[in-house]
């Protein structure tokens, strides 16, 4: 069959990557793809929501299968695009339809979904600049730290952390009438501060039945001991120590399965990857937040885990028939670090030549790259993930830092503490 992956950073790579390795596969393509999935899938020079290009590849190149990485094209309606649209309805689309998307579109209607189906998370309040008064009176009844939220997408940044009331006020007025992440937030979820510390779980559902991937800790902060400004994801491993079978099993009783249930009840079709950003506060799971795709960097250590054909497994989806699959994990712990260029996450130069990239190093994902003239070069912050396995985190760790001594750009850094916290 002919496969398209949407999305060009670290995670495609991965997901062609692992597509790739099927017997199942014809030919693979992604869209626009970066230099890393240029060696294993065709590159369609396409942004990930031109619907109506991606949908002329779909026909032209006669594909069945989409895999939508990013939250974007979901957020905005991929897949209902695609099902109104009789020339591609036939399509697999894995990723869910808008109307769950909004799981990550919007954090008010997240939480209004876990609090209608009894999952545990953090409480909350939502507030518009019609009742912002209300909302300054609610973060002064709430204990600091104050965690404000803009309800939509913001690029990853719309989570403002603060322990001063005064300023978390001022955040408040400066989300709700400044619109400091524009539309995002034109809303604001208040929350109560959760003390824990956190893991992703990504769960593979058809709608009916779900398969849970193996869990995954993401090393968000920029410096070393988890310090500095927030990033997209400095690092990753799985599995992870802290959670046991017992803790597993909370999870699957008190978490997924009510978030499975919960898009059946309210009539919300799933077919894709529900990310469940979740957080340990003593025993306990609770959820952070949801997202409608795997998240980056996890995916370059969940999908290295997995021993199942990842293609067939996403045929069944599509199908219905996730209940037939088993899953087949390798016990191996996988750790992926990230390279990113100088400067990131704030202002960086792109088009660094990258060398070392040649020879057999190592599993190297491509975050934020694409062909030069002369090769490879760099075209994003995060640059390039490098994943090994160990028998622990550190043994893995420690042969991704080898793989990365062979590989150069200017204005590279990485962190080395990535998994040593465990
Ligand atoms: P989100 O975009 O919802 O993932 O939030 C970004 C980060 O903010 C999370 O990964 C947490 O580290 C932190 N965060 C979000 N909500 C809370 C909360 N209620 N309590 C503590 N930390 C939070
Ligand atoms: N690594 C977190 C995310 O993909 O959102």
């Amino acid at each position: 069959m002919n496969v398209l992956v949407i999305g060009g950073g670290g995670r495609e790579h991965t997901l062609c990557w692992k597509i790739k390795q099927s017997d199942q596969c014809e030919t693979l393509y992604a869209a626009p793809g970066n230099a890393g999935t240029a060696n294993c899938a065709i590159n369609l020079p396409l942004s990930v929501t031109d619907f109506e290009g991606i949908k002329n590849a779909v026909v032209e190149y006669s594909i069945d299968l989409v895999i939508v990485g990013p939250e974007e094209p979901l957020v905005k309606g991929i897949h209902d695009y695609f099902l109104q649209d009789k020339s591609v309805s036939h399509v697999g689309i894995i990723g869910p339809q808008k109307a769950a998307a909004n799981l990550e579109g919007s954090k008010a209607f997240a939480k209004e979904f876990m609090y209608r189906h009894q999952i545990p998370t953090a409480s909350y309040a939502e507030f518009t600049s019609k009742n912002i008064s209300e909302g300054e009176a609610y973060l002064a009844n709430t204990q600091s730290p104050y965690v404000l939220k803009a309800d939509g997408l913001a690029a990853g940044k719309g989570v403002v952390i603060l322990e001063d009331l005064e300023e978390a006020k001022k955040e408040l007025r400066r989300m709700l009438l400044e619109k400091k992440f524009g539309t995002a937030s034109s809303k604001v979820v208040i929350e109560e501060f959760l003390s824990g510390i956190e893991l992703s779980c990504f769960v593979l559902t058809d709608g009916e039945s779900y398969l849970t991937l193996p869990m995954a800790k993401d090393y968000k902060r920029i410096g070393e001991g988890d310090t500095g400004l927030n990033t997209g994801g400095m690092g990753a491993i799985s599995p992870v120590p802290f959670v046991s079978e017992a803790f597993e099993e909370k999870i699957d009783k008190k978490i997924i399965r009510p978030t499975i249930d919960g898009l059946k009840k309210d009539g919300m079709p799933y077919k894709g990857f529900v990310f469940i950003g979740l957080i340990k506060v003593g025993e306990e799971p609770k959820v952070i937040e949801y997202n409608v795709r795997l998240g980056d960097p996890e995916t370059e250590v969940v999908l290295p885990r997995l021993k199942t054909d990842l293609l067939s497994l996403l045929t069944a989806v599509h199908a219905g028939r996730l209940n037939e699959i088993n899953l087949e994990i390798e016990p191996k712990t996988a750790a992926t670090v990230m390279a990113v260029s100088g400067g990131y996450p704030e202002a960086y130069e792109k088009g660094k030549q990258i060398t070392g990239l040649d020879e057999e190093i190592g599993l190297v994902f491509h975050a934020g790259t694409r062909l030069g003239e002369e090769g490879v070069v760099t075209d994003g912050g995060r640059v390039l993930a490098a994943t090994s396995f160990g028998k622990n985190s550190n043994e893995a760790v420690i042969k991704s830092f080898r793989t990365l001594e062979k590989i150069n750009f200017e204005g590279m850094y990485y962190r080395e503490d990535i998994g040593f916290d465990l």
